[in-house]
């Protein structure tokens, strides 16, 4: 992470502008105004039922806004998340997208990628290669799912709970590769984490959403300082009063 640079301070390649999301007619995000650049990594914490999902599945393109803008390298974002894809939008969540009936190897041929990219990141894929991914390890399919994502060289990666379930140390490892793609290749990324610590020691940028509502914005270093602020607002749950 670097320390000397202004985190946010670069154009936008993805932002919410003014953005209410949710379902029908129900607002879950309010008034969001949050954007992602080339190299660094945002982090998007907040409760259960915070509207965190809700605001990546609005950015990515599966749901339409329900007021303001979503925009995309500099435009106001039009169509489907595969429109986007092709632009170099890739969104990862908890649900490891792996096919099961397929090998490792497969499945990363599968990616818009080089292969050879994704054993790059994750050496320990390697011996795991010709066995289908449906007898690898919880973890190994979602280094796998990263893997593949991280091999197409997204502009902008989407990660929401990517690490859901997994021991800390596989968090740490899958965020370490993350933030090596960050650094090398300027990617951008949006990261909902539930493990705050872990995701603030990463990301250079961080918003905290509460009931929808973003009620803090700042630099991860300031979110750190800040840390027993943001875990009580964990306790802010979507029924508390
Ligand atoms: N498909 C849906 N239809 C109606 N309401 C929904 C739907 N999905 C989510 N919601 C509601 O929208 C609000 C925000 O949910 P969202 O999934 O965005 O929260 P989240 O911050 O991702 O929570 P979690 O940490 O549990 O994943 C919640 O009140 C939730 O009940
Ligand atoms: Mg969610």
């Amino acid at each position: 992470m670097s320390d000397t640079a202004t985190p946010g301070a670069g154009p936008a390649l993805l932002e919410a502008v003014d953005l209410s999301a949710g379902y029908g007619s129900l607002a879950a995000v309010r008034n969001l105004n949050l954007k992602v650049g080339a190299g660094e990594i945002v982090a998007l914490l907040g409760a259960n039922g915070a509207g965190k999902t809700t605001t990546i599945l609005t950015l990515c393109g599966e749901l339409e806004p329900l007021g303001g803008e979503v925009r995309w390298l500099g435009e106001p974002a039009k169509g489907p998340l595969h429109r986007r894809a092709r632009d170099g939008l890739s969104l990862v969540t908890e649900e490891k997208s792996v096919f099961m009936g397929l090998s490792a190897s497969e499945n990363l041929r599968l990616g818009s990628g080089d292969p050879s990219a994704a054993i790059e990141l994750f050496p320990e894929l390697e011996p795991h290669l010709a066995r289908k991914a449906g007898l690898l390890s919880g973890g190994q399919q979602q280094m796998l799912t990263l893997a593949r994502a991280l091999a197409g060289r997204p502009r902008v990666l989407l990660a929401d709970e990517l690490s859901l379930g997994l021991a800390p140390i596989l968090v740490h490892r899958l965020l370490e590769a993350v933030r090596r793609c960050v650094d090398d290749l300027g990617t951008g990324v949006l990261l909902v984490e539930q493990h705050v610590r872990e995701a603030l020691q990463w990301a250079d940028r961080v918003y905290v959403l509460e009931r929808g509502v973003c009620v803090f914005e700042d630099t991860a270093s300031s979110g750190r300082l800040h840390i027993e602020e943001i875990e009580r607002s964990y306790l802010a749950g979507p029924t508390a009063s």
